[in-house]
């Protein structure tokens, strides 16, 4: 259960999947992951409940844990650019349980990041049917369970729109990537549209007190903040998919966390300047503020951004989760249908399907705030393993006959203090999300005992080289 796999030069030359990523497809991938839910509603919350005016704080914070992990995963994918990311690194320097584990915990990354986004989605898409005067009923608005609604209901949009990412990327990764980048184009345009207009109306007393919380209320902000960075590590997935990955790989997972952390910045520290922060606890911050200075027509226009932008969260996270099932499967520790590749499209197509049909399903029936918390604690746990496994890694015999790649600067000083910040931030989090994620590791465990760890394709190789011998 702990032998390593080797890295699989022929791999790395001849992959089934196609090279067709270059870095400004890469960059727009990060930036499509990671900006979307986390600005468009949480900073509103985040200086209300936490942090008040130094929410950028909150941000910033985040952003650094974020960065380090970045580096770590930067030299992992750029020496061993394979589908897979953490799960596939920790294959290679811990063995196969730990490897399991850890994909394990980003298949839950992936499926609940999606499931939580595709809720903020519909959110947003129901407020603009609701503004042109087309009302869902009540029973289709949200899920069951979900604060201020009553009854039994499922959240008919949020299911929806995971099933039409699930069509586009069945559809072909080319094709997914273009729309994705025209897409992030659009985001990112909005939320510089939103800054340009509402800079003008900060009024520097809603700064005063800057901390009202103090240090405490910086850093619980962070650790909420973090969902907002979540998504530059499904970057990583792509790696055998990018052209050049030993140059690419770097520049698109650093560039696109540090475009999101810019416009994060940006956006909390001027909603806090132009509306006081006491005020902010609303779903929709950005669009908020921009009603408070009655600039409609720019809010309605941010809005639709949103939906805009929270579809490019959707379309690579989801992404990115068919890439890992893939590579879970080709090594035999999940069935082989996985990661069946469709010779004219060169996507996995069945599942891209199973995937979009189970996000789906939680996305209709699971409230909001029990997915979120889950997203961070299977992420922050494929990065504690991801830093500590760079040391692991440059002690890897086979690394030397690779082409040069990225190396992470202050070894081991970044990879350790990585490390030890994402264990306290899963420290930070609730004692139920613990419990949760208990019940996914366990179940996970069964998974392996009962079907992986007798279909590893590590172990059926080593019995015939054995009886060979
Ligand atoms: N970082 C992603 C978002 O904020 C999950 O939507």
């Amino acid at each position: 259960m702990l032998q390593k796999r080797s890295i699989d030069l022929d791999l790395i030359r001849n992959s089934p999947l196609e090279r067709t990523i270059g870095p400004v497809g890469l960059t727009a991938m990060g930036v499509g992951a990671v900006v979307g839910a986390g600005i468009f509603i949480t900073p509103g919350i985040i200086a209300a409940s936490y942090a008040g005016p130094s929410v950028i704080l909150s941000y910033i914070v985040a952003a650094l844990v974020c960065a380090l992990a970045a580096l770590c995963y930067s030299e992992f994918s750029s020496t061993i650019p394979l589908s897979g990311s953490a799960y596939t690194y920790v294959y290679i320097v811990f063995g196969e349980l730990p490897a399991w584990v850890v994909g394990w915990a980003l298949i839950s990354e992936y499926l609940f990041a999606v499931s939580s986004v595709a809720v903020s989605w519909s959110a947003y898409f129901q407020n603009i049917l609701d503004s042109i005067g087309l009302h869902l009923p009540e029973i289709l608005r949200a899920a069951t369970g979900t604060a201020g609604h009553q009854g039994f209901g499922i959240n008919l949009v949020a299911g929806l729109v995971v099933l039409l990412i699930g069509f586009l990327l069945a559809g072909g990764l080319r094709e997914s990537t273009r729309v994705n980048t025209i897409m992030v184009f659009v985001k990112v345009a909005v939320i510089i549209l939103f800054v340009v207009v509402a800079v003008f109306y900060i009024k520097p007393k809603n700064y005063h007190p800057f901390m009202p919380f103090g240090a405490t209320g910086i850093f619980s902000g962070a650790s909420l903040a973090f969902y907002a960075y979540i998504g530059f590590d499904a970057v990583s997935t792509a790696s055998e998919e990018v052209k050049e990955p030993q140059r690419t790989m770097p520049i698109g997972i650093v560039s696109s966390l540090l475009i999101a952390s810019l416009l994060y910045s940006l956006v909390s520290f001027v909603i806090v300047g132009v509306v006081h922060y006491s005020r902010l606890n609303v779903g929709d911050p950005v669009a908020f503020v921009l009603q408070v200075i009655h600039q409609n027509w720019v809010a309605g226009i941010v809005s639709l951004g949103a939906v805009v932008g929270m579809t490019t969260v959707l379309l690579v996270m989801s992404y990115g989760g068919t890439r890992l099932l893939f590579a879970i499967s080709r090594d035999g520790l999940l069935p082989k249908a996985f990661a069946k590749v469709n010779p004219k499209t060169h996507v996995p197509i069945t599942n891209t399907w199973i995937f979009a049909v189970i996000a789906s399903f939680l996305a209709m029936f699971i409230p909001l705030d029990v997915i979120t918390e889950l997203v961070n604690i299977g992420t922050l746990f494929a990065f504690a393993m991801v830093s500590i496994g760079v040391i692991f890694l440059r002690k890897n015999p086979q690394v030397k006959d690779l082409p040069t790649a990225y190396k992470v600067p202050l070894y081991p000083f970044i990879p350790i203090l990585s490390f030890i910040l994402c264990i306290g931030l899963m420290l930070k989090l609730r004692a139920i999300t613990w419990i949760v994620f208990g019940f996914w590791f366990l179940a996970g465990l069964l998974v392996y005992l009962i079907y992986g760890h007798h279909h590893s394709k590590l172990l059926n190789d080593h019995v015939t080289t054995a009886h060979k011998d």
